[in-house]
């Protein structure tokens, strides 16, 4: 079963094929980041517009990859939200459009559930239940999964998200954006010396990002930070120590089989490292390119979902605050 996997949600417009869910046969991704990174931050009309220009030499460049013609396919997944509305709205329509010129099934895809699916294409060996700890730009979320499109919803952020976080600190460092790969780039040149606090919020399964982040804030502002890259590595080893203790915590409690990493952060090669070091469960977590935003893992969740026959009509729409239960 060959699925075109869609994803416009934020600021990557991407096209894949995925074959019974687990084979990549294509997987382009047209990124925004450098016109975004004149701005510090994504500017929403500005990736809708983008998304609209990008997103046919995509779906080109992912069928030619795929060596497929539109009568090899067997459906559309598409990403419906969580995300910016003007960018959802770009792929949605463009999906109905292929579902309706070419007779194919369509079905709408949760751009965290898409996440958590990236690691069906790179391991045939998934037991459930496992939990999924989910960082992204725009979440921070612990969710039990007990089969196929069934979560528990653990624990989510309070504030800002890790990414967020990441992003945040970056700018109050003059690092650049986007921040998560500035600051662990600049926190190889240093040491993690810097006393930041960690909100462990005890008893609940919640993270919280924006204290730390202000104590940065606070400690530039008094000019206490003389190096950048030492400032760098404090905060990456504070976002993580907290990531890495209430995730192994949670799956010890729920007697998981796994523990998949997924999400922008997941590409954290410290946080990658730290989780699997600490965790007396196996840990699963993609590679790089399949943490951040891509088509193929949507096209993996599609796949599932036409299993369970969940197939969406043309009135299909997007869902800009979409959670994941
Ligand atoms: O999943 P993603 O690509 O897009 C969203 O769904 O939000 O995640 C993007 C987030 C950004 O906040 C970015 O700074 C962060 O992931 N990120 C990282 C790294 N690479 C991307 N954070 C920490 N370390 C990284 N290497
Ligand atoms: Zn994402």
């Amino acid at each position: 079963m060959k699925i075109l996997g869609i994803e416009t949600s934020c600021d990557e417009t991407a096209a894949a094929v995925v074959e019974d869910g687990v084979k990549i046969l294509s997987n382009q991704i047209a990124s925004q980041v450098e016109i975004h990174a004149r701005y510090g931050g994504i500017v929403p009309e500005v990736a809708s517009r983008q998304h609209i220009l990008a997103i046919i030499p995509i779906l080109k460049q992912a069928m030619v990859e795929a060596k497929a013609t539109w009568s090899d396919l067997d459906g559309i997944a598409v990403t419906i939200g969580p995300g910016l509305a003007g960018s959802l709205l770009v792929g949605v329509n463009v999906a109905k459009a292929i579902a309706l010129a070419h007779g194919l099934p369509v079905t709408g895809v949760n751009h965290l559930e898409g996440h958590i699916y990236a690691n069906w294409l790179i391991s045939r060996c998934i037991d459930f239940p496992l939990v999924c700890l989910i960082v992204s730009g725009g979440h921070s979320d612990l969710a039990l999964m007990r089969g196929h499109g069934d979560y528990v919803v653990l624990g989510r952020t309070r504030d800002d998200a890790s990414g967020e976080a990441f992003d945040k600190a970056a700018r109050i460092l003059g690092l650049g954006y986007p921040g998560g790969p500035a600051i662990e780039q600049a926190a190889r040149n240093g040491i993690a010396s810097i006393p930041l606090p960690r909100a462990w919020l005890k008893g609940t399964n919640d993270f919280s990002f924006s204290g730390v982040k202000t104590a940065l804030l606070r400690l530039v502002e008094g000019g206490k930070v003389t190096n950048k890259a030492d400032a760098a590595a404090s905060f990456q080893e504070a976002v993580i120590d907290v990531l890495v203790t209430k995730t192994v915590a949670v799956a010890k409690e729920c007697r998981v089989k796994q523990i998949l990493l997924v999400g922008g952060v997941a590409s954290n090669e410290l946080l990658r490292q730290r989780l699997a070091e600490n965790s007396p469960i196996p840990v699963l977590v993609p590679e790089p390119v399949l943490c951040t935003d891509n088509a193929a893992m949507i096209a993996a969740c599609g796949y599932y979902r036409f299993r369970a026959n969940k197939i969406d009509g043309l009135d299909l729409d997007v869902i800009p605050s979409l959670k994941l239960a």
